[in-house]
């Protein structure tokens, strides 16, 4: 605290800073609501269309609506040619989520429409957003093992055809309603570090690809989106039912983080976290292949025996991505591809009521010192 009484508050940690009708979160009572549908009666049960036309209207589509707007990201699904070439181009050294950062400041120069302002218009770039995320995601998978890149299946659903244009097979309906609940769940989470880059940007009036582009690069760090993979890597290697205490046990003599456990604000648990867990056995089953399902289900009972510790979203969306052929280095641009939908919807509502986002820094460092010229220091 200052002498005149002016409080840091590190991190912004429980700063409310702006209204928002778009998710209700509490974290104590792991509550999650979008727009004011809870997540348990919507995660499993509708199509990610319908989750993006809820974000971006406010409002659940009828069929008519839905089939409309479901017809209007089809039509948008293809990335321009240049953009698959760019993809081609990157050194394969190259971080994906840098690789899908550039791709979509790529996206934004090729629109000529880049700077055309007003809700219409940014509302078509959001919906392109949306609908090409994962045909960019799906190209990079594609390319980083040496395949072809597949074009949109103008046949298929949202979910299906991320699927076909990731491993080149028409998907089963046990791994495309994995896959929408994922994206479901993904789609928005309020405030947190990406969303409010999201907003900083929208904030300066700055274009709706820019400020996705922030979004990308802020989910692209260890603390945020970075989390996904590890937890895979976890439950890889601890490999068998047999292992998953003597595994956890060392890592916690070790003082070792677990990823895919903890959240700073659900504290009773994630309210995402069972539906995902949920796909994970239903995916098992479909595959004939129970490993994971059972070496994830027996680590998250021992480390809430243990620890006391909740499972993340990340946690069971990690093997749902494994088992849908998602490579690892790819976790969090999927993360990316669903999220889109609510940093669009932010960024949306933060053009309709805009107030330039500028805080203020307690500043700590010298004052008043004595000038000299460069030849008298
Ligand atoms: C998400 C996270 C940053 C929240 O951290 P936080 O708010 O500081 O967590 P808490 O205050 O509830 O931690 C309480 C205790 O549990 C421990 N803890 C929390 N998460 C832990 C984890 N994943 N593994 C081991 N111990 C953990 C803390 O170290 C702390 O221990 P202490 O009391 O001995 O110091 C943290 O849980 C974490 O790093 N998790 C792993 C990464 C991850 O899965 N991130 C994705 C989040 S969606």
């Amino acid at each position: 605290m200052s002498a005149n009484g002016e409080q840091v508050i590190s991190g912004l940690e429980g700063v409310l800073a702006c209204e928002s009708s778009i998710t209700y979160l509490d974290g104590l009572r792991s509550i999650l609501e979008y727009r004011g549908y809870n997540i348990h009666d919507i995660a499993e049960t509708v199509r990610f269309e319908e989750i993006v036309y809820l974000m971006f209207e406010g409002r659940l589509p009828s069929a008519d609506e839905l089939s409309e707007f479901d017809r209007e990201l089809r039509d948008l699904r293809q990335p321009p040619v240049e953009l698959v070439r760019m993809l081609e181009l990157l050194p394969s050294f190259s971080h994906p989520m840098a690789g899908l950062r550039t791709a979509v400041s790529f996206l934004g120069c090729q629109d000529p429409e880049q700077e055309e302002g007003g809700r219409e218009a940014n509302l078509l770039k959001a919906k392109r957003m949306v609908a090409q995320f994962p045909s960019v995601v799906a190209a990079m998978a594609r390319v980083s093992q040496g395949l072809d890149v597949l074009r949109p299946d103008p046949e298929l659903a949202h979910a299906a055809n991320y699927l076909h244009m990731l491993t080149g097979k028409r998907p089963d309906d046990a791994s495309t309603r994995a896959l929408d609940t994922a994206l479901n769940l993904y789609a928005e989470h309020e405030l947190n570090a990406s969303t409010f880059a999201v907003r900083v940007v929208v904030g300066t009036l700055s274009d709706i690809y820019s400020a996705v582009v922030a979004g990308v690069s802020a989910l692209k760090g260890p603390l945020h989106g970075g989390a996904i993979d590890e937890a895979m890597r976890t439950i890889m290697d601890v490999g068998s039912v047999e292992n998953v205490r003597p595994w956890v046990d060392r890592a916690l003599a070790e003082k070792r983080l677990l990823m895919g456990f903890g959240h700073r604000v659900y504290k009773t648990g994630d309210a995402r976290a069972p539906h995902l867990r949920n796909m994970v056995q239903a995916l098992a089953e479909s595959t004939g292949e129970p490993r994971w399902y059972e070496v994830a289900t027996a680590i998250e009972d021992y480390v809430r025996e243990r620890k006391g510790l909740i499972a993340n979203v990340d946690y069971y969306a990690a093997p749902v991505l494994h088992y849908l052929g998602f490579p690892l280095s790819l976790f969090t641009n999927f993360v990316a591809s669903s999220r889109v939908a609510g940093w669009c919807a932010h960024a949306l509502e933060q053009y309709d009521h805009n107030r330039l986002i500028r805080p203020r820094a307690r500043y700590v460092g010298q004052r008043e010192q004595r000038f000299a010229p460069v030849e008298a220091r």
